[in-house]
């Protein structure tokens, strides 16, 4: 199979981290006989530095003709101090999320046992909690109409939802489910907000079209709660923009460390395969910087842009048997045999290569 992929390594540790996931991309490819073509593309902070611009209209063209996106972090301190910024690089991945229609962020939170020692819950709590997280992600109060009135004393963010989208991240959610253990929760904030109550209100609608599905409902900040209660109890949960921002940070630390959470983000166009952790601008350049979440990524981009499982596996395999060795970055590892994150990379492909 022919396979384009646009890389966009975006601010922070992204260059790094991309670079790592490239190596186990360009391993499979040869392993299993796909050709790949790969672009560069601008976004976030270094994409203001060079056009003023966070999402400029050649990056976007460049995914819109690729299959598949690689994408790093966009972010710099430089900017967060800076409430007056009127650019900023966090919106060139709201822009890109828009514009290619990535309504669907999958977020998938699966332990390693080697590592649940890592993990600030206790072992039994946590050892085999497997579950994906769905985050809508173009609507809400990312999107939603803001602004600032009384000379700039007040200000609002709209959490708007229409059915149609709603609709549609609920029915992939299902989907989702009854290719799993067939349990989803919706989480909401149904007792006091409106927006909330029509997701509810089209969930229940919906379920009984997956009668195979157990589906359950739950408030936000209970689900917060219960993530770390027990995080075994989930399945797949589905919730809102804004909630399933938190929520899967918060989630990310149940397997002991952020640097391992991979995610998809799909919809209309090109996919979107990103680790969550952000741009780490303290490690940036360093080659300290965990690369398997975007490994994972790459892995989760075979699956789901291409539908090339084995291709997938083959990389969570190496992924897990880099765990197991404890061929790990500093995240990972104990006193004194942490690796770097080129090592990491080339270790991993090289598995995979020899596998
Ligand atoms: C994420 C990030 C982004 C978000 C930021 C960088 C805009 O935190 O992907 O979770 O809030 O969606
Ligand atoms: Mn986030």
């Amino acid at each position: 199979m022919k396979l384009k992929i646009a890389q966009l390594p975006g601010d922070g540790v992204g260059p790094e981290v991309v670079a790592q996931a490239v190596k186990a991309v360009n391993a499979v490819c040869s392993r299993f006989g796909h050709e790949v073509e790969y672009s560069f593309a601008l976004v976030g902070a270094c994409a203001i530095e060079e056009t003023g611009l966070a999402y400029p209209d050649s990056t976007h063209r460049i995914c819109m003709e690729s299959d598949a996106v690689l994408f790093g972090a966009v972010g710099d301190p430089k900017y967060d101090n800076d409430p007056t910024a009127r650019v900023r690089p966090e919106q060139g991945l709201l822009a890109m999320r828009k514009s290619l229609g990535l309504y669907a962020n999958l977020r998938p939170v699966e332990t390693f046992h080697a590592l649940v020692h890592q993990s600030p819950l206790k072992e039994e709590l946590v050892d085999g909690a497997d579950f994906l997280c769905v985050r809508e992600l173009t609507g809400g109060m990312y999107f939603g109409e803001k602004g600032r009135r009384d000379g700039g004393d007040t200000a609002f963010d709209t959490n708007l939802y229409h059915r149609f989208e709603v609709e549609r991240i609920l029915k992939l959610s299902f989907e989702y489910a009854r290719q799993r253990r067939k349990h989803l929760t919706v989480v909401d904030k149904a007792n006091v907000l409106e927006s909330s109550r029509l997701w509810r209100q089209v969930a229940q609608e919906m379920a009984p079209l997956y009668p195979d599905v157990t589906t359950d409902y739950m408030y936000v900040d209970n689900a917060a709660m219960q993530l770390i209660r027990c995080p075994k109890w989930f399945d797949v949960l589905v919730t809102e923009n804004t909630f399933g921002d938190i929520l899967t940070d918060e989630a990310s630390c149940i397997t002991g460390s952020m640097g391992l959470l991979a995610s998809a983000s799909i919809g209309v166009h090109t996919g979107v395969f990103e680790p969550i952790h952000g741009s780490y601008p303290q490690a940036a350049g360093r080659d300290i910087a965990n690369p398997l979440a975007t490994i994972l990524s790459a892995a989760m981009m075979f699956e789901y842009a291409f539908g090339l499982m084995e291709e997938g596996r083959a990389i969570r395999e190496a992924v897990a048997a880099s765990i197991d060795e404890g061929y790990v970055t500093e995240d990972l590892a104990g006193d004194g045999t942490a690796r770097r994150t080129s090592e990491v990379g080339d270790w991993i492909a090289n598995r995979i290569k020899e596998s």
